[in-house]
């Protein structure tokens, strides 16, 4: 069994650089336990055992430019600590979908090629750095740019983490194809490791489980990186309000009506840069009808709160590939993802997850 774990990425922005530096902080801190969300050791592997092999972008200052320079390079902003040279060098990525309009005089993209030219181009340089895991970090709305991407993992029988709210792992066509290559997909849409949808998740099942009737409930977010600017544009945000909707009703008993569950990005705060704020409210009636209010306001980083559950679904997937697991990973996904194929209760995914690596 090879120990490292190499990794492709896909979006060199700040999801990505939190990533990469946060296992180099780990790699400077070997006495350091606290790693993802689930165990120091996932499968025999260790979050410092992750190796980026190669990376793709479409912006004009990352591209051409090595791992180590590209994570810092603006709009991205996550800078906790300086990583070593790096010689793997951004390679440009089709654009398709991938920048909206709110992007637009943030991000430059390189000069489009023939979409045929870069693919021969990704495969080699995926097949050149070893079989794999790609992670997909594009900005939210890249529904072509993410099949893209999902195709060249079915070719090049890269595992698929699928980290946006575009529905592969979780849509039955795509989720048949990984299966028949016998390519491991989790996905889809990551959930942050004390994020907003965990918290709310939580909530909305325990007034479930309390018996207690939920007559309405919002969750309202504010931050201020390229992620969340990209979001004012609404028409790219429909299935990141499915995400995210979806999975806090998977845990009610009985979902609510449309218009009593309002979940979603909310608005773009440009000084808040990556400390992204979520305020939830829960309105429910008790014994006799009579009425409670519940509200949170929880404030994170929202990039560390991403590194600890991709290291998770990294090692996942390398166990799934050392052991010829293909198709979307049912336990992983519920547990690690807003959108996964098959909700759960988080306790019930954790004990399915623990049961996988039985
Ligand atoms: N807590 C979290 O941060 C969190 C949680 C769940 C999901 N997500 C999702 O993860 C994704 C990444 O978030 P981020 O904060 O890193 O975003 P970001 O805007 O910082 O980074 C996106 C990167 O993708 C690049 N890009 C754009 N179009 C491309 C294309 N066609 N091909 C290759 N690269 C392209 C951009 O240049 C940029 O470097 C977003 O979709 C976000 O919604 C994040």
């Amino acid at each position: 069994m090879e120990k490292k774990i190499k990794i492709g990425i896909i979006g060199v922005g700040n999801c990505a650089s939190g990533f990469i530096q946060g296992i180099e902080y780990y790699k400077q801190h070997p006495e350091r336990e606290v790693v993802g969300i689930m165990h120091q050791d996932i499968g025999g592997y260790d979050v410092r055992d992750i190796e980026v092999a190669c990376a793709f972008d479409v912006d004009k200052n990352k591209v051409g430019k090595t791992l180590d320079e590209a994570i810092y390079i603006k709009p991205n902003m996550v800078d906790w600590l300086r990583v070593p040279k790096s010689n793997v060098v951004v390679k440009q990525g089709p654009l398709y979908d991938g920048l909206g309009k709110y992007l637009e005089g943030i991000v430059e993209p390189v000069g489009e090629r023939p979409i045929e030219e870069l693919k021969k181009e990704i495969v080699a340089e995926i097949k050149k750095t070893g079989a794999g895991i790609l992670i997909n970090y594009l900005p939210v709305g890249s529904q072509k740019a993410t099949e893209f991407w999902a195709e060249i993992a079915l070719e090049t029988k890269w595992a698929f983490i699928n980290a946006i709210p575009v529905f592969i792992a979780s849509t039955k066509e795509w989720a048949e194809r990984f299966e028949k290559a016998n390519v491991p997909v989790i996905g889809d849409d990551m959930k942050g490791m004390v994020g907003a949808t965990i918290v709310h998740r939580v909530l909305a099942k325990l007034t479930a489980d309390r018996g207690s009737e939920l007559t309405n409930t919002y969750q309202l977010n504010v931050g201020g990186n390229t992620d969340f600017k990209n979001m004012l544009e609404r028409e790219r945000l429909e299935s990141k309000k499915i995400s995210k909707t979806e999975s806090v009703q998977s845990q009610l008993k009985k979902p609510l009506a449309p218009e009593n569950i309002h979940i979603g990005p909310s608005d773009y705060v440009q000084f808040l840069g990556n400390t992204k704020i979520a305020f939830m409210r829960l309105r429910g009636k008790m014994w006799a009808d009579i009425p409670y209010d519940l509200e949170v306001k929880l404030e994170v980083d929202d990039k560390a709160n991403a590194g600890g559950v991709i290291a998770d679904a990294v090692r996942i997937a390398k166990v799934a590939l050392d052991r010829k697991i293909g198709g979307a990973l049912i336990g992983p996904s519920a547990y690690l993802m807003k959108h996964p194929p098959v909700q759960m209760a988080d306790n019930v995914a954790k004990m399915d997850l623990e049961k996988f690596f039985e």
